[in-house]
C-alpha cells in the first residue's frame, strides 16, 4: 500500500473510532440489573478501624458509606444474581446467549475466569465466557466490545458484567484507600437490532506508564520461588486523582465528536463514581452543572467495574435516565485506562411474562443438575478412560467456589 494512502487509512481509522460497521446490525441494551451486598459499612465504623473521620472522607470523596460481601458471597455470586435480574428485564432465557463478558478487578481465582463460573451457574450452554481487566474502566470496555460483536454479526446477544468484592484485596491499615472502595454488581444484555440505536460510539484508551500508581498484585511471586507476595491495592493517591480530573472530560468530548454530537444533545452523562472531586472537576472541565451527571456515590462508594452499571440502574430506576435519551458513560481507572461510550436509551422494558420467568427459574435448577452431572462424568471418564498412573490428575472443586446462588 503506499505511504500516502496508508496514512488516509489511518486517519480515518481515527475518526470513525467504534461506531458500528454500517451493515445495518445495532446493539441495544434490552436487559440491566444490580446486586449490592446488604452489609453496610459506615464511615463511622472505618473511623474506629483506622485514623480518619467521617467529615474528612465525605469532604475530599463524598463517600458516606459503602456495601460489603458477606463470607457466603464472592465476585461470582453477586455478578450471577445481577445477571439474572438482567435476563429477567430482557425476557431472554440464558441459552440466548451468545458471549458472557465479565469485567473485574477482583475475581476470586487468576483462573479459571469468573465469566466461566457464571456462565456454568446460569446454564448458559451455548455462550462463550472470558473475563476482561482493565481495572475501573473494565465495564466500558466490555460493553464496547460486545456490541462490535454484535455489529460484526459474531454475536445476537452478549451478557456483560461488572462485579467486585475489593473489601477482599483492601488493605484496611490503610486509610487512603479502605475508606473508597466497596463490593457490588452491575449487567447489561444488549441484543442486536435493525432499529438504529443503543450503543452508538466508544473511545478506548491505555497508558501503561502510570501502571504503577494503583496495582495489585494478587498473590503472583515475583520469581519461581520467591516469597508469597502482597494481594493488597497500592494506590498512589493524588496522582491518580490528577489524571482522573484531566481525562474524564476529554474522554466525553472525544466520543461526542466521534458521534458528531455537541455536548447539549446528551441528556444524562453517567460518570464512574470514584471521588465526587472527580466528577465535579470533569463538570468545571465540560462547563456542564453538576445537575447533568448522575452521582450514587455517597451510598456505594468506588465499586470499580460495578461502579457504572449500578449508577445507571439506580437512574433509570429514579427516572433520571428515560426512554430516548442520549447517555455518556465515561471511566478511568488502574493500568491507567480510561474511556468513554455513547448511548441511546431507547429501551422499552419487555413484557413480563409469568411463564417465561418460571422457565427461567426451572432453567436455572436444570443448570445446577446439568453442572452436578457433569462434574460427575467426568469422575467417571477418570475411572473408566485408563491413563497411565503418572500422569492421573484428581478433579476437587475449586477452593472458593461457593454454592450459594440467591
Ligand atoms: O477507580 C480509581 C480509584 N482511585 C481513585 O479514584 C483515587 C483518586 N484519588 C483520590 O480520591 C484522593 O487522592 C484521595 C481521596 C485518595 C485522597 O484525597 P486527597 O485530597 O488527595 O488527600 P492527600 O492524599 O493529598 O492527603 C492529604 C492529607 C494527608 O495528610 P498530611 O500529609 O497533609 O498531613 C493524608 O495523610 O490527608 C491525609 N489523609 C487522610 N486523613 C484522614 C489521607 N487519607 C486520609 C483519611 N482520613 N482517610
Amino acid at each position: 500500500m503506499a505511504a500516502n494512502s496508508e496514512t488516509q487509512v489511518r486517519k480515518r481509522m481515527r475518526r470513525n473510532g467504534r461506531q458500528g460497521t454500517g451493515n445495518g446490525r445495532y446493539a441495544h441494551i434490552v436487559g440491566w440489573g444490580i446486586e449490592v451486598p446488604e452489609r453496610v459499612l459506615s464511615n463511622d465504623e472505618i473511623e474506629r478501624m483506622v485514623e480518619t473521620s467521617d467529615e474528612w472522607i465525605r469532604d475530599r470523596t463524598g463517600i458516606a458509606e459503602r456495601r460489603i460481601a458477606d463470607e457466603r458471597d464472592t465476585t461470582a455470586t453477586l455478578g450471577l444474581r445481577a445477571a439474572r435480574k438482567a435476563l429477567t428485564q430482557a425476557n431472554l432465557s440464558p441459552r440466548d446467549l451468545d458471549l458472557i463478558i465479565v469485567a473485574t478487578s477482583s475475581p476470586t481465582h487468576l483462573f479459571p475466569a469468573t465469566a466461566n463460573t457464571i456462565q456454568d451457574k446460569l446454564g448458559a450452554s451455548r455462550a462463550g465466557a472470558f473475563d476482561l481487566l482493565a481495572a475501573c474502566t473494565g465495564f466500558i470496555y466490555a460493553v464496547s466490545l460486545a456490541a462490535a460483536h454484535i455489529e460484526a454479526g459474531m454475536a445476537n446477544a452478549v451478557l456483560v458484567i461488572g462485579t467486585e468484592t475489593l473489601s477482599r484485596i483492601l488493605d484496611w491499615q490503610d486509610r487512603s484507600t479502605c475508606i473508597l472502595f466497596g463490593d457490588g454488581a452491575g449487567a447489561f444484555v444488549l441484543c442486536a437490532s435493525e432499529t438504529p440505536g443503543g450503543v452508538r460510539a466508544s473511545v478506548l484508551h491505555s497508558d501503561g506508564s502510570g501502571g504503577d500508581h494503583l496495582y495489585a498484585r494478587s498473590g503472583v511471586r515475583t520469581s519461581w520461588n520467591g516469597p508469597p507476595t502482597e494481594q493488597s491495592l497500592v494506590m498512589n493517591g493524588q496522582e491518580v486523582f490528577r489524571f482522573a480530573s484531566r481525562v474524564m472530560a476529554q474522554a466525553t468530548e472525544e466520543v461526542l465528536e466521534q458521534a458528531g454530537l455537541a455536548i447539549d444533545d446528551v441528556d444524562v452523562i453517567i460518570p464512574h463514581q470514584a471521588n465526587i472531586r472527580i466528577i465535579q472537576a470533569a463538570a468545571r472541565g465540560l462547563k456542564l452543572p453538576m445537575d447533568r451527571f448522575f452521582v450514587n456515590i455517597e451510598r456505594y462508594g468506588n465499586t470499580s467495574t460495578a461502579s457504572i452499571p449500578i449508577a445507571v440502574v439506580e437512574a433509570v430506576e429514579q427516572g433520571q435516565l428515560k426512554s430516548n435519551d442520549r447517555l455518556v458513560l465515561v471511566g478511568f481507572g488502574a493500568g491507567l485506562t480510561w474511556g468513554a461510550m455513547l448511548i441511546e436509551w431507547d429501551v422499552v422494558p419487555s413484557a413480563r411474562s409469568y411463564l417465561q420467568d418460571a422457565l427461567r427459574e426451572s432453567w436455572y435448577i436444570l443448570a445446577h443438575v446439568r453442572s452436578m452431572v457433569r462434574r460427575l462424568l467426568r469422575v467417571l471418564e477418570a475411572i473408566f478412560w485408563k491413563q497411565p498412573r503418572d500422569t492421573q490428575h484428581r478433579a476437587t472443586r475449586l477452593p472458593d467456589d461457593k454454592e450459594q446462588t440467591d
